[in-house]
């Protein structure tokens, strides 16, 4: 993050993966409980701020559109409101929001966006917020964004809150690819049908790409079949990415559309994603690596 003193406070805000994703119950309030391998990785959305004398956001990048399309408040205003009235001060400054990341696409991107303005608002007016009731803020504003607040690889346990250290994972490379197509979570866990999955989390540190798809292949995610039916297009992009050279493992990120595929090393990652948007010239389609913040 950068200082503040004149200059912009800015985060990233990087895309978040469910590498397994098991539905392991349902609260009496509606929501789902889970066990999930949450990693984060490449591209960023990025939130800055400067001092202002009120609130401000103003939106960029190429998915911009999408969220100005879909009208309402974005999640960074209420962020920044409800930090606010946390803090006991008026929520003032600019926002710029640069949205690389597709909307509505399981990779987190408003979850991430909402931790990202947690953390350039807490430096930018100089805050001390007990981290208990960060926390607690961060879960009010969403299931996830308290994972994306932590940023770092991890089991999630309860809706997504309850967080947990994860092994560590090799340094592979990933292929990103979303068929343009915006999913609603409420929707996608709602379709779902059929029993429970048990929790599978694992303590053996992977080696390589090899290993972690050996390991992922093992486990699933359980809103795939939920998501396929709403939207059968994703089973084509799970075959597409399946069937790239050097592609070891494909699956669904969180309530979809994106789904991504592993592989051993970047150049491997780039090269499958170069023939992919040769195929498929209207998808989404980016490589990737995972993250490993200290
Ligand atoms: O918490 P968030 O606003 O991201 O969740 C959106 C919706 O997704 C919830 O209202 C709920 O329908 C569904 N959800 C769920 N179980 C979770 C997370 C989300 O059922 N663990």
């Amino acid at each position: 993050m950068t200082s503040a003193g004149g200059r912009p406070v800015s985060s990233e805000a990087p895309a978040k993966l469910n590498f397994y994703l098991h539905v392991t119950g349902r609260r009496a309030d509606g929501y789902h409980e889970l066990d999930s391998l949450i990693v984060f990785a490449a591209p960023f959305d990025r939130v800055s701020a400067v001092p202002a004398k009120d609130l401000s956001l103003e939106l960029s990048g190429p998915f911009a559109g999408e969220l100005n399309a879909a009208g309402g408040q974005n999640l960074v205003e209420i962020t920044a409101r409800r930090l606010a009235e946390l803090a006991g001060i008026q929520p003032a400054a600019r926002i710029t929001l640069d949205k690389q990341l597709p909307v509505a696409a399981g990779v987190g991107g408003g979850s991430s966006d909402a931790a990202a303005a947690l953390r350039v608002l807490t430096s930018l007016w100089q805050l001390n917020i007990d981290l208990d009731d960060l926390q607690a803020l961060a879960l009010s504003l969403g299931a996830d964004v308290p994972m994306c607040l932590h940023g770092k690889t991890c089991f999630a346990g309860g809706i997504g809150e309850r967080l947990e250290a994860a092994p560590a994972l090799p340094d592979c490379a990933l292929v990103l690819a979303n068929p343009g197509l915006s999913l609603a979570t409420p929707n996608v866990f709602n379709a779902r049908n059929g029993a429970f999955t048990a929790p599978a989390r694992f303590d053996e540190a992977p080696a390589d790409a090899a290993a972690l798809a050996e390991i992922l292949a093992a486990r699933r995610n359980d809103l795939e079949a939920p998501a396929k039916m709403l939207a059968p297009v994703i089973d084509d992009v799970l075959h597409a990415l399946a069937s790239l050279p050097g592609s070891r493992l494909a699956r669904m990120s969180g309530s979809g559309a994106t789904c991504f595929a592993l592989f051993d090393d970047c150049d491997a990652a780039v090269a499958a994603a170069h023939a992919l948007r040769a195929q498929h010239r209207d998808w989404w389609i980016t490589p990737s690596r995972i993250i490993h913040p200290v």
